[in-house]
């Protein structure tokens, strides 16, 4: 809460090209809040190099995620976007907040347990301490909501319970802030194996659908979706690749599981697939269309970059000047 406005805060890594599960878990939901709260959403390149990016890589990576943000329709004006590197404030409270935060409790995240089995070779203190960037993200605007996927939700927890520890010991320093997870959208799970989460640094291609992949190669990728023994169209336990596909084709239609049952009723898997390709198409269309404009236009991103990252240095710096007072450093202006 800045004054009275409330804040909603999110971010989304530059680390690979973003998929429909970053669209429907995340991205699409951010807009929901322009209007009646102060917003900021941010390009988190820092929580990337957690693990080892190619530098062309990540800096082109950090202009497409400001496009697609701009294209999920996140008007500059009316939010705050900008990229995290260039606001130092972030780090510094990040510093801070590392001394708020135990070594048992990052030890319990599951993210850290999956990403060190993943990456057993770089197993660095950043992926581990990553959660308390996190935690300064959101608390430096004095965030009120924050809209993510399922996957999110124990980072979030963790950053209650920093800003908890921290406001008992220094009163009325942060707001609290509570996740909000869209029920449709939480989990996108991989089309070739339905029981783990769809992941843009998901080595097999086809398992993911990228925000950006052409008509064709979506439809190609449903088509090949793993699905489940028996035929009928139907959500249940024992059906997870359906079921997901039922989530996406509800998530981009509107229509709830019933109606999709019923829609499908006596129909094929095949038939099915074919209509979660062309639906899921049709509702990425103009968000590619609208990218693409963006992304052509370097010289409007980089204001955009500038400009966000001036306003959200102004209200950072008025939450990390007002911790370190708290905390007792010296303060001369
Ligand atoms: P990241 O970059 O992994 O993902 C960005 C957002 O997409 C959501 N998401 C999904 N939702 C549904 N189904 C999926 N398969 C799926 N995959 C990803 C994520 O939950 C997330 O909301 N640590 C964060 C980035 C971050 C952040 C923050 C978020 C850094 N600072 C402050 C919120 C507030 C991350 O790695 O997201």
């Amino acid at each position: 809460m800045f004054g009275e406005q409330k804040v909603s805060y999110s971010g989304v890594q530059p680390s690979g090209n973003l998929t429909i599960g970053n669209y429907l878990g995340a991205l699409r939901n951010f807009s929901e809040y322009s209007q009646q709260y102060k917003t900021f959403y941010c390009v988190v390149d820092q929580h990337a190099i957690t693990v080892r990016q190619v530098p062309a890589e990540l800096r082109r990576r950090t202009y497409e995620t400001l496009a697609l943000y701009m294209a999920c329709g996140l008007d500059p004006e009316k939010n705050t976007l900008y990229v995290q590197s260039m606001v130092r404030e972030h780090a510094s409270l990040a510093w801070i907040l590392n001394c708020f935060t135990m070594f048992g409790e990052l030890s319990r995240m599951t993210q850290f347990k999956d990403k060190s089995a993943k990456h057993a070779d770089n197993i660095n203190a950043g992926l581990f301490t990553y959660p308390v960037l996190m935690a300064s993200d959101i608390l430096l605007y004095q965030t009120d909501v924050v809209p993510v996927g399922i996957d999110q939700k124990q980072h979030v927890e963790l950053c209650r319970d920093i800003a908890e520890r921290f406001n008992q010991i220094y009163p009325d320093t942060f707001t609290v802030p509570t996740p909000v997870i869209s029920k449709q959208g939480m989990k996108i799970m991989s089309l070739a194996d339905p029981t783990k989460k769809m992941s843009k640094s998901d080595e097999n291609v086809n398992a993911v659908v990228y925000i950006l992949d052409d008509r064709d190669t979506i439809i190609r990728k449903f088509k090949r979706a793993v699905t489940d023994s028996g035929s009928e169209v139907r959500a249940a336990d024992d059906k997870p690749g359906i079921t997901n596909l039922m989530n996406i084709y509800s998530c981009f239609t509107g229509k709830s599981l019933e109606e999709i049952e019923r829609e499908f009723a006596g129909v094929g898997y095949g038939e099915f697939k074919l209509a979660v390709g062309e639906a899921t198409a049709d509702a990425l269309a103009p968000v590619q269309e609208e990218f693409r404009q963006r992304l052509a236009d370097k010289a409007g991103l980089e204001a955009q970059m500038k400009r966000g990252a001036e306003e959200a240095s102004y209200y950072a710096r008025r939450t990390l000047s007002k911790v370190e007072k708290k905390l007792g450093f010296v303060q001369i202006r």
